[in-house]
């Protein structure tokens, strides 16, 4: 299983509707099917670790309502082990994914709901916690600030360190320069740094600032192209692994980062783990959904293995 993965972010209730193009303002236009189900970036990516085979705790915020419980069965059924607070006074976040049909690729609003007031108090609240972590992991659908305050806990405490800069945000240098791995997007990689990333060359250009602003390592994901991995020695492109038809891609960047986690936690090299969590990627696009794409440890393996 290896060392613990503690994991700070956001659940929603994915809510998805798939269908031939996005409507236009005032446009009411009719779609192919809806689905509803367990989503947020944060806890997409300790499902994704934990069916991985990690040891994965994940701290939040949920209201107490509807959404919240589908967010507590997600969690026992992935092993996830929930450190959160239940707010009577507030909700459980929503997102509005639409899918296009003949591609899979998704544009999504996201209301964190009560996972909005996430603060660097209720981050000290979970210092022990944070100092046990093996790997720590977060992103940027909970208030930056909290996201800061736990990478410091988690940097002093010597645990390896994860920012998924995703949605895409101005990160402050200081911030950056307490990641080990930062693991944007192409756009995401392109809203921190100002370069655009469109060719291979562009993703190294950007790995490259992302190093300098004071990344340990940059790894961006470049969806059917794989991911570009560097740090201060190396530059290495993995390819994208291909497991079967693109049904939705959505919740593809947070398989990435769960696998990733997940195999950094078991002692795996960065470069092995990043070809771990393209794996998990790649298995997780031919599935609708996002939480209930991630693949399971022995699929990953055999995707790698084949
Ligand atoms: O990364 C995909 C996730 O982003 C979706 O599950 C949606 O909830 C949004 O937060
Ligand atoms: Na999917």
């Amino acid at each position: 299983m290896g060392g613990k993965i503690v994991i700070l972010g956001v659940f929603v209730a994915d809510t998805a509707y798939r269908a031939d193009r996005a409507p236009r303002m005032h446009e009411t236009i009719l779609g192919n099917s809806f689905a509803l189900g367990p989503g947020g970036k944060g806890s997409n990516q300790a499902v994704a670790a934990a069916r991985a085979g990690g040891d994965v705790h994940f701290v939040t915020k949920l209201g107490k309502d509807t959404f919240a419980d589908m967010a507590l069965r997600t969690w026992a059924d992935a092993g996830v082990v929930p450190e959160i607070t239940q707010h009577e006074d507030s909700y459980t976040g929503a997102a509005y994914i639409f899918v296009e049909e003949a591609t899979g690729d998704n544009a999504i609003i996201v209301c964190p709901g009560v996972a909005r007031t996430i603060s660097p108090a209720d981050v000290e609240a979970r210092r022990e916690l944070i100092e046990s972590a093996s790997v720590f992991v977060t992103q940027l659908e909970q208030p930056m600030d909290a996201a800061h305050r736990a990478l410091e806990i988690a940097r002093d405490a010597g645990a390896r360190t994860v920012l998924n800069p995703a949605p895409a945000a101005d990160i402050p240098r200081d911030m950056l320069a307490l990641c080990d791995f930062v693991t944007p997007n192409e756009s995401e990689a392109e809203g921190i740094t100002g370069i655009r990333v469109e060719t291979l060359s562009d993703a190294e250009r950007a790995a490259e600032a992302l190093l300098e602003a004071g990344a340990g390592a940059a790894v961006i994901t470049l969806g059917e192209n794989g991911a570009l991995y560097r740090d201060r020695e190396r530059s290495l492109h993995v390819p994208a692994f291909r497991a079967g038809a693109v049904v939705e891609t959505t919740g593809a960047g947070d398989a990435f980062n769960g696998g990733f986690a997940a195999a950094l936690a078991r002692g795996v090299n960065p470069v092995d783990a990043v070809r771990f969590g393209s794996a998990t990627a790649g298995i997780s696009v031919t599935r609708p959904g996002t939480a209930p794409s991630m693949p399971r440890l022995a699929e990953i393996e055999a995707l790698l293995g084949g």
